[in-house]
């Protein structure tokens, strides 16, 4: 599978990371079955969160199904996040330090390779981060850092106190939902697609290189479920999708994938399936790439205006 540099770190990652959210209630031999299908495919690279099932349950889940030992432990890459607390975020030193414990405690690891900002705190205070970041890098807890959901002004401002780079955005992206790729399409239109509220993040992320990985790529707007096959929902869409797979001889899975990964700023696609046959499907798309013409007339039947 095609990788990405990660940020500015001299991290490869794939293009197609998997999202652990949805493992909690999977069957240890399941968990194992999802994982090697993902490292079979070559999706090397897994997302976690402290919040993910709560209190640190589907890291606890990965890590007593895998069981592993230190050195295929090295042959991944572990991603996390935290901050996202009952009814409040919580970026205090003092809690970023004691997640990251309580992560490599479930996770049965001893470093995480990214830790991410989980959501913007309104009480974040830069300097505490600044502290927890410089005490898990001393530590050798974490290799690299990044953030999810942010603005450009909290990368920002994030970035004047932090010394460490910030490697990723993780940012909702799908087909489906894709706010910030349609402002900029639709800008000076009246038209609600050219309200700006991301504040030009993708270009920021991209001027900074900073990878943006897209959660959430196979639904749309909201907690309804994915937008492939939803007919009623969006029917112009999947007609595209599959005349499309058709073409390619792939699975709607892929071109949904691949109209991410065919975005210039190398966008990470992070994966949420349970299915590793869904995982299966979905792996080709990470190296499939779409002309202007198909990527365009995807963009238009998922509702989007090109003025
Ligand atoms: N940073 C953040 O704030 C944030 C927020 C949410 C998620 N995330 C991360 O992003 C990852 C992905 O999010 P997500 O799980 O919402 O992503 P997703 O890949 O868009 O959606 C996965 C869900 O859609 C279902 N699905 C996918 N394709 C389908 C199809 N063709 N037909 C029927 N069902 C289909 C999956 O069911 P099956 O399991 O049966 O395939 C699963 O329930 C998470 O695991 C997490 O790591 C981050």
């Amino acid at each position: 599978m095609r990788t990405v540099a990660l940020g500015s770190s001299d991290l490869l990652v794939p293009a197609i990371a998997l999202g652990c959210m949805r493992i909690k209630h999977l069957e240890d031999a399941r968990i194992r079955e999802l994982i090697s299908t993902a490292l079979d495919e070559g999706v090397t690279m897994f997302d976690h969160a402290d919040i993910y099932g709560g209190d640190h349950a589907c890291e606890e889940r990965f890590g007593t199904a895998l069981g592993w030992s230190a050195s295929e432990r090295e042959q991944v890459i572990l991603q996390s996040k935290c901050g996202i607390r009952e009814g409040y975020y919580d970026a205090s030193a003092e809690h970023i330090v004691a997640s990251v414990d309580e992560s490599l405690r479930a996770l049965r690891t001893d470093y995480l390779d990214i830790l991410l900002l989980h959501r913007p705190d309104a009480l974040m205070e830069p300097d505490e981060v600044a502290e927890a970041f410089d005490t898990l890098t001393a530590s050798g807890k974490v290799r690299a850092f990044g953030v999810s959901n942010h603005s450009r002004g909290q990368m920002e401002l994030l970035r004047a106190s932090v010394a460490q780079p910030l490697v990723a955005n993780q940012l909702q992206l799908s087909l489906a939902h894709a706010p910030v790729i349609a402002e900029g399409v639709a800008l000076n239109m009246a038209h609600a697609q050219s309200v700006d509220r991301s504040g030009g993040i993708l270009d920021y992320c991209r001027m900074t290189s900073t990878t943006v990985q897209a959660w959430s790529p196979m639904r749309g707007p909201g907690w309804e479920g994915p937008f492939l096959g939803d007919r009623d929902r969006f029917p112009g869409l999947n007609d595209v999708v599959d005349r499309l797979a058709a073409e390619y001889q792939v699975s709607p899975e892929a071109i949904g994938t691949a109209w991410i990964t065919r975005h210039p700023a190398r966008i990470q696609v992070v994966l949420g399936t349970t299915s590793p046959e869904r995982l299966r499907r979905s792996a080709p798309g990470a190296d499939l790439v779409l002309t202007r013409p198909q990527w365009y007339e995807l963009f238009r039947s998922a509702g989007h205006i090109v003025p």
